[in-house]
């Protein structure tokens, strides 16, 4: 009879404990939601640079890319409106380098996704008269045709190298290790990034940091990295190509 009467206060009482303590399980439950990192969180270095998903293939890559290049209403605008504005632009980012002795009107210099070439026709203006752009698109005489993925020049070609289309790389590595292939010793790379600032729909990959591009850079040093306001990217990244020491020349030599 006891044993009996017991278990419905058994009973009760734990449905009473579930009752009470549900909204606490409700809190816990949502605080780990909310503060855990998802699962696939993946190491340092790919977080501060990621590849955007979605190219099924290098091809759909190069279709997506030339959906832009080739607009003719971005086109358009690219020659007409755009064409003085930018152009100056350029040409005063350019004078600050040759100020800073990182640029002279004797360097060969190229520009890395030029689309119709306003970076080129501003070196030009201010009197670096060999230089030259590549896109996918030839827009001539500024642009030949030619991917940033393989460049088409030797190595060591240039003094001097200019791109704000880092964003449209679907290797980055392979944007950087081209850079440092064509540049001769001692040569200087300039690119202009967005950190803070998502790119447009066509960028492949989207930058968090400057910790990325320092590692890539492999065989160069760091001139500096600024702020500036380059047509919606605000970050600018100077390199400098680092001369092959007197140890290696001579293994080279052998
Ligand atoms: C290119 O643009 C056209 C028209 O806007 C669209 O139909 C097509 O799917 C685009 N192709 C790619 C590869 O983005
Ligand atoms: C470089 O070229 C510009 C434009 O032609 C000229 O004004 C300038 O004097 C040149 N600078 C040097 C150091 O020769």
């Amino acid at each position: 009879m006891q044993n009996m009467k017991q278990k419905p206060h058994i009973l009760k009482y734990f449905l009473l404990f579930l009752f009470l303590s549900f909204p606490l399980f409700l809190f816990f439950f949502i605080l780990k939601t909310t503060t855990n990192p998802p699962p696939q969180n993946p190491p340092s270095a790919i977080k501060d640079l990621r590849i955007r998903p979605g190219y099924t293939s290098y091809d759909s890559y190069i279709q997506h890319q030339l959906n832009k290049t080739l607009n003719p209403k971005l086109r358009k605008i690219w020659t007409t409106r755009d064409w003085d504005r930018k152009i100056q632009v350029f040409a005063s980012f350019f004078q600050y380098f040759k100020q800073r002795n990182l640029l002279s009107n004797d360097s060969k210099a190229l520009c890395i996704g030029a689309r119709v070439g306003q970076e080129v026709k501003a070196l030009r203006r201010i009197g670096v008269a060999d230089s030259v752009g590549i896109d996918l698109v030839p827009f001539p005489p500024l642009v030949i045709k030619g991917d940033f993925h393989h460049q088409p020049f030797d190595d060591e070609t240039f003094d001097f190298e200019f791109s704000n289309v880092f964003d449209h790389a679907l290797y980055p590595d392979k944007f950087v290790a081209e850079i440092e292939r064509t540049l001769k010793p001692g040569g200087i790379c300039v690119l202009h990034v967005a950190i803070s600032r998502r790119a447009d729909k066509y960028s492949a990959n989207d930058l968090y940091n400057t910790k990325p591009l320092l590692e890539m850079f492999k065989n160069s040093e760091v001139v500096h990295v600024r702020k500036v306001d380059g047509f919606g990217l605000d970050t600018e990244m100077v390199f400098r190509k680092k001369k092959m020491k007197e140890k290696e020349k001579v293994i080279q030599r052998s």
